[in-house]
């Protein structure tokens, strides 16, 4: 157990890993929405790069997140540290080709949201998630004190 800031952490909450939670649903990873990208390649990049970390970073896939004209969408979960320090969960659209896939491994091994910057060219594909955009949309047109 760790206390930190007057909260205290306990067992696995206390080293969860930089995570990516890779959307595997009606069309993130389809081929025939995406036929020229590489989705069982994109996701074993990001397995052996987890399994290359040494438990800093892990992968699991999931079914739809919502926002599907983004697709492929990656979500970056941030590491116990890195929420500790402020790190939120980032969500990435359009998540394809090798260059995307790097920058995700990178930016996760280097500790991820909290951490570690994210690489410039991914921050451009940063994509609010749905309960963000529902949350804003609400909240458009109060007026401010
Ligand atoms: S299938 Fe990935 S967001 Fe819908």
């Amino acid at each position: 157990m760790t206390t930190t800031l007057g909260r205290t952490v306990v067992g696995a909450a206390r080293d969860r890993p930089c995570t990516l939670v890779v959307c595997r649903g009606c069309c993130c990873g389809n081929a025939r929405k995406h036929p020229r990208a590489d989705h069982e390649g994109q996701l074993e990049r990001l397995r052996v790069a987890a399994a290359e970390s040494g438990g800093s970073v892990a992968v699991r896939t999931t079914d739809c997140l919502g926002p599907c004209g983004q697709a492929n969408v990656v979500v970056v979960l941030p590491s116990s540290e890195g929420r500790r320090r402020g790190g939120r969960a980032v969500w990435i659209g359009w998540a394809m080709g090798d260059a995307c896939t790097d920058d995700i491994v990178r930016w996760a091994t280097d500790g991820g949201p909290g951490i570690a910057e994210p690489p410039p060219a991914l921050e451009l594909q940063v994509v609010r998630p749905p309960g963000e955009e529902r949350r804003g949309a609400r909240g458009r047109g109060r007026a401010r004190a």
